[in-house]
């Protein structure tokens, strides 16, 4: 049963990241169906989604939630995930508060092993990466730019998972870049097209 195989990875991983870090470190695993066709990916929780303990439940996630709307889908049918399951921050020394932070290349390669593994167990038909961080991680190329592939489909490989790639812009990227909107809209557009024609979608 996959959920069981993704729960030994959660327990293998959580026990991997406490060894490192040498502290109960709160994680925030994968979410959904198991069983879909179609895995989105993000970049990394913030501080929401440690509190609910999962991923896109905050900001970000209600924008996510209005692409799964025009997608005409339900979210609880999708298995939705991120590279990194820890919440990067920084601290300001100053006022002591806490703000995300792009993950580090160290952190995004401890955690891109158990991406592929959880990918590995779920085998999904489509993977639908959000934002740079996640498009890099898949292609395992450093190069790669969601400027350049955003609503392009590709043929991929990640370890021995096999899947259509379809690069989304980060759905928080639009909350600082309002000129994204239109662009985002038009690759929501291509990705609906597109699930037809792979009949994930009726
Ligand atoms: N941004 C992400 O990339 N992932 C989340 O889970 C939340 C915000």
């Amino acid at each position: 049963m996959k959920s069981t195989l993704l729960e030994d990875l959660k327990v293998e991983l959580k026990n991997h990241i406490d060894d490192l870090y040498q502290t109960d470190m709160p994680l925030v695993f994968g979410d959904g169906n198991p069983d879909s066709a179609m895995v989105l990916i993000g970049e990394a929780p913030g501080k929401q989604e440690v509190q609910k303990g999962k991923p896109f439940v905050g900001q970000a996630g209600k924008n996510l939630d209005q692409f799964i709307d025009i997608l005409e889908i339900e979210r609880t049918d999708l298995y939705i995930t991120n590279v990194v399951k820890l919440r990067p921050y920084k601290v300001n020394e100053d006022t002591g508060r806490e703000s995300n932070r792009t993950p580090t290349k160290k952190e995004i390669g401890i955690f891109s092993a158990y991406l592929m593994r959880e990918l590995e167990i779920i085998m999904p038909r489509l993977v639908v990466t959000l934002g740079n961080i996640a498009l890099k991680c898949i292609l395992q190329d450093d190069k790669a730019s969601i400027g350049v592939l955003h609503g392009e489909p590709a043929q991929t490989k990640f370890g021995a998972a096999e899947f259509s790639l379809f690069p989304l812009y980060h759905p928080a990227s639009i909350i600082y870049k309002a000129d994204l909107k239109d662009v985002y809209l038009q690759d929501l557009h291509k990705l609906k097209k597109y699930l037809k024609e792979m009949k994930i979608k009726e």
